[in-house]
């Protein structure tokens, strides 16, 4: 009590000013943080350090019947810029008799049109310009310059996992 009345008005007023610069600093500086923290979160965290796994689960593989190729669909994360874009696809899977699996790119590698495998069995057609694959993948006829396209493949409790696709680099003879 003694203390209030030892301080003379007049001095009061630069520590009530003090206090007051103070508190708007204070929230100029809390106003600038919550606004520059997202920008610098979007700057230094982006989709690219956040790259998402090369592996996709794309189901069972035991309902696969051996040397029957399947086409099967499934969704991958693809980073596009500063997106994360989920994006479907396929590839056809070949089991083998010794429970291996051989995935490949649904596209021809002549001008990437799409093929599927025949009612009769003779590999795998494309209908733009009737090219013919093998079941691994090979040439067997047609303007295609290159075998089919391969996706890093890999087995775990029974599910396929799909990778990332490899051109194929084999020329024809
Ligand atoms: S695109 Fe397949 S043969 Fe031409």
């Amino acid at each position: 009590m003694d203390d209030e009345r030892a301080v003379a008005p007049e001095e009061r007023k630069p520590l009530r000013r003090n206090l007051l610069l103070g508190a708007m600093f204070g929230m100029g500086a809390a106003i600038g943080t919550a606004l520059g923290l997202p920008a610098v979160i979007y700057l230094f965290f982006s989709p690219k350090s956040r790259k998402p796994s090369e592996w996709t689960e794309a189901g069972g593989i035991a309902a696969i019947p051996p040397n029957a190729p399947v086409e099967i669909a499934f969704h991958r994360k693809r980073v596009d810029g500063w997106k994360v874009v989920s994006e479907k696809t396929t590839a056809w899977v070949v089991k083998h008799p010794d429970n291996t699996v051989t995935a490949f790119g649904p596209q021809c590698t002549h001008l990437g049109c799409a093929y599927h495998w025949t009612e009769a069995g003779s590999g795998f057609l494309c209908p733009c310009h009737t090219s013919l694959f093998s079941i691994d993948g090979k040439v067997l006829s047609g303007p295609a310059p290159r075998p089919l396209d391969r996706y890093d493949t890999k087995i775990e409790a029974g599910k396929l996992f799909i990778g990332r696709l490899r051109p194929s680099v084999e020329t024809r003879a």
